[in-house]
C-alpha cells in the first residue's frame, strides 16, 4: 500500500513512521509512505499556502491553488482509492474504517492547518473526511499519524502473527482481554490459573468471557453496535 500525505509540516511526520511496526511494514515493502510538502506548491516568492478568510474572522485558511496543484500532480501519477481530509468535523475513526482502508492500494491524506482548508477542495477532491476524536488538534498531522498507524498494522503480512490484529480491542466490537507475562507470581499477585493450564480451549473461553465482561463494564455502547 502506498500512502501519500500532503502537509505543511513534514518534519512532524518523519519520526512516527520510523519505529517498530510502521518501520517494519516499510522495510518489508508492504507500506510505502511519502510526505509531500505543500510549500513546494506555494504561490509566489514566499510560497504562500494560506490566506485570510472571506467574511472576516480570526485565522487563516489554506488556499485552493497550492492544494489543487499538489493533488492534481499526484493524481496524474496514480489513481487514489480515497482522498482523505483529516478534520475534527469528519466521521469519527473506528476500527472498522481502518480495517477497510487497510485493503486499499493508494491513499492520499491531506493535513489541514490554521482554520482548515478552503471548502472547495473538500467539495471537489476529497472523498472521505476523518476525525480521530472530539477534540481539536493544531493540525492534521498527528491525526494522519494515528490513521496511518492504525491502518498500517492491519495490512496483511505486517504483523508477524497474522491473528494478533484479530484479537485487538474493537475487533468484533469487543475490548481486548487482560494479558500477563512472566513471572507467574510476584508480590503474591498470581496470574489466573487457566492461563497456565495449557488448555487451549479453556484459555480461549476465558479470554472471550473477560473481553465481554470488560466491554460490558467499560464500553457497553460497543455491544449495541452491529
Ligand atoms: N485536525 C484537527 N483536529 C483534528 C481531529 N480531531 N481529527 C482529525 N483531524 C484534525
Amino acid at each position: 500500500m502506498r500512502i501519500d500525505i500532503i502537509t505543511v509540516a513534514p518534519e512532524l511526520l518523519n519520526s512516527p513512521f520510523q519505529h517498530s511496526i510502521m518501520k517494519r511494514a516499510q522495510e518489508k515493502g508492504l507500506l510505502d509512505i511519502h510526505l509531500i510538502n505543500l510549500r513546494d506548491y506555494g504561490l509566489g516568492k514566499y510560497k504562500q499556502v494560506d490566506d485570510y478568510q472571506f467574511g472576516g474572522g480570526a485565522g487563516m485558511v489554506m488556499m485552493v491553488e497550492p492544494l489543487m496543484n499538489a493533488i492534481k500532480d499526484l493524481q496524474q501519477q496514480r489513481d487514489y482509492d480515497e482522498v482523505i481530509y483529516l478534520t475534527p468535523d469528519g466521521m469519527q475513526l473506528k476500527q472498522n474504517i481502518s480495517n477497510k482502508l487497510s485493503l486499499k492500494n493508494n491513499l492520499l491524506l491531506i493535513c489541514g492547518h490554521y482554520k482548515g482548508i478552503d471548502e472547495r477542495i473538500r467539495e471537489h477532491f476529497v472523498t472521505m473526511e476523518i476525525s480521530i476524536g472530539d477534540y481539536v488538534l493544531s493540525g492534521g498531522e498527528l491525526a494522519a499519524a494515528v490513521l496511518v498507524d492504525s491502518i498500517g498494522r492491519l495490512i496483511p503480512g505486517v504483523l508477524g502473527d497474522e491473528t494478533s490484529a484479530l484479537l485487538d480491542s474493537f475487533q468484533d466490537n469487543l475490548l481486548a482481554p487482560p494479558v500477563y507475562t512472566r513471572p507467574a507470581e510476584i508480590n503474591g499477585w498470581r496470574v489466573p490459573d487457566v492461563l497456565l493450564s495449557g488448555h487451549f480451549a479453556k484459555i480461549e473461553e476465558w479470554r472471550m468471557e473477560q473481553a465481554y465482561q470488560r466491554t460490558k463494564e467499560r464500553r457497553p455502547d460497543l455491544l449495541d453496535e452491529e
